[in-house]
């Protein structure tokens, strides 16, 4: 395939130009690199407008103004949250995640709310028709009934759109399904995509409309299209969930205007998204009381803490070798944690199957979750439960010893909030907290000990 009059194929790994499409770069020989973009980009950063060489002239930045810039809070409690307090105008926010996990749904709540709040805001669909749209407005406790909506997959149709409304957030659902004339590539290519987010940008910056992006999500868990895409946009939030379970997640990986890390938990329900109105305890709502190989932890997410149970189960193993699966934590750590307990714990997994499960969709990212795995599969192959009212944080070292964690003070403070009176932590953890007496241990050793007592 050659370019289009007026574009070019570009290396995303080298940079190199070249006429005609390739399956690999001839400069540095990378495979499936090549992505057609428009002339006048050199390396492939953002053109000015064209035409205009001198553009605006430098100001002071004491001149600029900016510190009183307000954002348009949706009232979506937790949706603002993430965003570090809500929609800020002239930036662009790509929301990503599975197909069918509710961006559609979150999205078209947020319009309502920001037209009722007296944003004009457009929402443009590239993938449900506005009768499609309005059956699903239909079932929103928040009435999209004022939103202006549009079918348009073209860019340029959509940019003209947006100002001649006046706009003040645009909503995109899909990047994936929008095109620009200005290359050749089918909608979704990596070209496209990065074209119309580059031109989305820029629409943002000069004329100070907020732009809200839904992306696809690939298998491997990548926002469709290129990497790149998340650096062009100034916050990335991934919406993540079971879709056979109600809660939502919403994750900001990256954002340039308030704290990454962050989540919101929501509730899908017959009429839309709920923000949880107590996202600590969220995860251990359907939890069971009273069985073995059960134990709570807190972990961080972002500044906030979350209460998350680990639930493991040992038996005795068939013939071969033992099966060891392990959901929402990584099956190395399980490795090690087993092969910690084994040697420095002095107890026999060799024989036993052994399976942990992280509730409520989480994953444990943080080591310091590590005790509660542990306290977990001693209570399993002891079977005898962990007292219902007990936290465990502590990180596992492969000598056995138990180490501190970070921000304990305020994984405590939540614990004390939503009931929990004990608290297991590494020996060298000096804390204290209101309404839990703290249980020091310096190594796995005492865990056993500890839990029977
Ligand atoms: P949707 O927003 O279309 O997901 P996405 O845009 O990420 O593909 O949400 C789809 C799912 O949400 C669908 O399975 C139906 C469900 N849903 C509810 O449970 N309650 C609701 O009020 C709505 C609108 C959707
Ligand atoms: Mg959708």
């Amino acid at each position: 395939m050659a370019a289009k009059a007026g574009s070019v194929f570009r290396c995303s790994e080298c940079g190199a130009e070249q006429p005609k499409w390739g399956g690999r770069c001839d400069a540095c020989g990378a495979w499936n690199t090549l992505v057609e973009e428009p002339t006048g980009r050199p390396g492939g950063r953002a053109v000015g407008r064209s035409g205009d060489l001198t553009g605006r002239p430098p100001v002071r930045l004491s001149a600029v103004e900016g510190g009183g810039v307000g954002r348009w809070r949706t009232g979506l409690a937790e949706f603002d949250f993430v965003l570090g307090g809500g929609v800020v105008p002239g930036s662009v926010v790509l929301v990503g995640g599975e197909p069918g996990i509710g961006k559609s749904t979150l999205l078209l709540q947020c319009a309502a709310r920001l037209e009722r709040a007296g944003v004009t805001t457009l929402y443009v669909s590239g993938e449900e028709s506005p009768e499609q749209l309005r059956l699903r407005a239909d079932r929103l406790a928040d009435d999209p009934g004022q939103v202006h909506v549009l079918g348009e997959t073209r860019l340029e149709a959509i940019l003209h759109h947006a100002a001649a409304l006046g706009a003040r957030v645009l909503f995109l659902d899909s990047i994936q399904t929008s095109y620009t004339e200005a290359l050749e590539g089918a909608p979704g290519n990596v070209g496209q995509v990065r074209e119309c987010a580059a031109r989305l940008m820029r629409f943002a910056k000069e004329s100070g409309p907020a732009v809200l992006l839904v992306g696809h999500v690939t298998k491997d868990g990548g926002i469709a299209g290129p990497r790149t895409l998340e650096h062009i946009v100034d916050t990335v939030l991934y919406f993540e969930g079971e879709s056979s379970l109600d809660h939502r997640i919403l994750r900001a990986v990256k954002n340039r205007f308030g704290s990454v890390d962050e989540v919101g938990v929501f509730r899908m329900t017959g009429s839309g998204l709920e923000p949880v109105a107590e996202p600590a305890a969220a995860f251990l709502a359907s939890r069971v009381t009273g069985i073995s190989g059960s134990a709570v932890t807190a972990l961080m997410e972002g500044t906030r803490p979350m209460l998350v149970e680990v639930q493991a189960l040992a038996t005795k193993a068939g013939f071969g070798t033992p099966q060891r699966v392990a959901t929402g934590l990584d099956h190395r750590r399980l490795a090690l944690l087993l092969a910690v307990l084994e040697r420095r714990g002095g107890m026999p997994f060799r024989d036993l199957d052994v399976f942990v499960n992280v509730t409520g969709g989480v994953r444990l990212l943080e080591p310091s979750t590590d005790l509660a795995v542990t306290a977990a599969l001693v209570s399993s192959v002891a079977n005898r439960p962990v007292p219902a009212d007990a936290l465990f944080l502590g990180e596992v070292g492969l000598g056995g010893e138990i180490r501190p964690v970070a921000a304990i003070e305020r994984r405590l403070a939540e614990a004390a909030r939503q009931g929990f009176h004990r608290a297991f932590v590494s020996a060298r953890s000096s804390v204290a907290a209101e309404g839990i007496v703290v249980v020091g241990m310096a190594g796995i050793g005492e865990l056993a000990g500890q839990l029977a007592a």
